[in-house]
């Protein structure tokens, strides 16, 4: 049972909607896919800082039921009017934080996605976020950038991309890089992982992922 409130947190970008939509969305549609073929057909999922809802709508293709939520409003309103358009009866998206998903989500699903969520959220608030996953499901899949960069021209892009979405990204970001990426993350967690892939390639850049239990 999911109770819409509204949140008490937002915390928007000006790369947040339609600029993320446009430019950073087709970059990551291989990496998405990825991830879809990793859920089994009618599961129900949690994507946890869903953004514009990209592979949220992808996964309401196979799933049984896809709830987003993400702490950005002008993202979740985006997400919102493009779900509108479809006739997806099994995919919600909702404003609110990671932070606090047991606030208003009770419902277990199969499976949670962190997707490229950590590193732009605060250090302090990363731990949070996957303490208040866990009370939703059992298993998480987390998916960020590769640590370290490959030391190429993707590499090098991605850098500046990471520069250009905003201070307080960048700082996340650095933060995110310096402490180890996923792999420092889970470590410090003492996560059990399931399973991993990573990958290095010319246009999406370099990611990885971690399907992770506690
Ligand atoms: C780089 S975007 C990734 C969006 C989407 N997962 C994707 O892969 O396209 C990171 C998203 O995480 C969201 N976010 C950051 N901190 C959050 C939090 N505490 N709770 C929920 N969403 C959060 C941001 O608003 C943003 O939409």
């Amino acid at each position: 049972m999911t109770k819409q409130k509204k949140s008490d947190e937002d915390r928007i970008s000006y790369f947040d909607g339609y600029l993320y939509d446009k430019l950073i969305v087709p970059r990551i549609a291989d990496w998405n896919q990825v991830i879809v073929d990793r859920i089994e057909y009618n599961t129900t999922v949690i994507d946890i800082g869903c953004g514009v809802g990209a592979l949220s709508f992808m996964l309401a293709n196979k799933c049984k039921k896809v709830v987003g939520i993400d702490i950005s409003s002008k993202m979740i309103s985006f997400a919102k009017k493009k779900l509108a358009q479809t006739n997806f009866q099994n995919l919600t998206f909702l404003h609110w934080s990671g932070a606090q998903s047991s606030a208003i989500i009770t419902d277990h699903f199969d499976i949670g996605i962190l997707m490229m969520v950590l590193h732009e959220t605060d250090e302090e608030k990363r731990e949070k976020i996957v303490e208040e996953a866990f009370k939703m499901t059992n298993r998480i899949i987390i998916s960020d950038y590769l640590n370290p960069f490959p030391l190429n021209s993707a590499g090098r892009n991605l850098k500046v991309v990471e520069f250009l979405a905003g201070l307080r990204h960048y700082k996340s970001f650095r933060s995110w890089m310096r402490n180890g990426g996923i792999d420092g993350f889970v470590k410090n967690l003492g996560l059990k992982i399931e399973n991993e892939k990573q990958w290095v390639e010319p246009y999406t850049g370099c990611g990885k992922f971690m399907t992770v239990s506690r």
